[in-house]
């Protein structure tokens, strides 16, 4: 029975609101995802995801949401991080999955495209890794915290160590709903420099980039190092093209510590270059270069 499933292939089955369906109404909630604010309605119930069924799901059902959720193409938000059981928190549906032996591994992975210059769509894989969206082998790195998906990295790097950042070491946690690579002022705006960026003034707390976009084959990879291991991410990867400008992928914030060291978040920019396996099992992370 049990065995991985692509939960991008199928449509997760969605119910509609009976209130009878309601079996377990334990509170009401308000989750703040960006600046999404949803107020949720707590219940249970079977979900279906790819042909697997997961019983006695504890889901939040939105029943307020903001404008915001109009603009994204999403139905939702799956929670995928680890459960604090000092926090009363509920397992998630994965948790479920694997609890309920409906999975053959405690493993997730994601495939994440270069958006429309892809034709494959992004993939959630549950239960193991879907070798088509990979190539070469894993390198794997131990989690340091006992309830996120953080790790230690070496350093960031350009031109094979030429140009150091973070070059002490620091902590870094894989963020899926993060767009962008967040870190350290004083990492990222002399990286953004190096690679020739200029800054561009937006709204909100993080201080960005961009390049000229006739610039855009000359630009170096930005190596991440990690387990002693060099993850290089191409300028295809780290680009975000918007409304034709070239905006740069790496964005800074003040404050960006964690532990007492300077902190990255990778996010989609990272996850895009590197198929990223969440192995809870052996609680460590595992990174190969994806297939585009
Ligand atoms: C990662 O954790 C495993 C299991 O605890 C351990 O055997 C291994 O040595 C660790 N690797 C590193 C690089 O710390
Ligand atoms: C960057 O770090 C590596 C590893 O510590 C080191 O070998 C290299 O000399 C450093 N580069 C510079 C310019 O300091």
């Amino acid at each position: 029975m049990a065995k991985a499933v692509d939960a991008a292939a199928t449509e997760i089955e969605y119910f509609s609101r009976n209130e009878n369906d309601c079996v377990e109404v334990v509170a009401v909630v308000a989750v703040v995802v960006m600046v999404i604010v949803l107020t949720m309605v707590v219940g249970a119930l079977a979900v279906l995801i790819g042909d697997i069924e997961v019983p006695s799901q504890v889901f939040g059902e939105a029943t307020f949401v903001s404008d915001l959720f109009d603009r994204l193409k999403i139905d939702g938000v799956v929670g995928l991080g680890f459960r604090d059981i000092a926090k009363r928190d509920k397992p998630n549906v994965f948790d479920n999955m694997v609890s309920q032996g409906l999975v053959q591994a405690p493993v997730f992975s994601f495939y994440m495209n270069r958006m429309e210059a892809d034709d494959r769509q992004s993939r959630l894989m549950l239960g193991g890794v879907n070798p088509e969206y990979y190539t070469g082998d894993f390198i794997y790195v131990n989690l340091t915290a006992r309830h996120k998906w953080q790790f230690k990295m070496d350093r960031v790097q350009l031109f094979s160590g030429m140009e150091n950042f973070s070059e002490n070491g620091c902590q870094a946690e894989m963020d899926s709903t993060s767009t962008m690579i967040i870190g350290p002022r004083r990492d990222v705006i002399p990286l953004n420099i190096k690679l020739g960026g200029r800054p561009v003034s937006m709204p909100g707390p993080y201080e960005m980039f961009e390049f000229d976009c006739s610039s855009l084959d000359n630009l170096p990879a930005v190596e991440f190092i990690i387990n002693g291991k060099k993850l290089s991410l191409s300028s295809e990867d780290y680009v975000i093209k918007m409304d034709g400008r070239c905006l740069s992928g790496f964005a800074s914030r003040k404050g960006m510590l964690r532990d007492g060291q300077r902190f990255w978040r990778l996010g989609n920019v990272f996850m895009r270059g590197f198929y990223t396996q969440f192995d809870k099992g052996n609680r460590r992370i595992g990174f190969a270069q994806a297939k585009h």
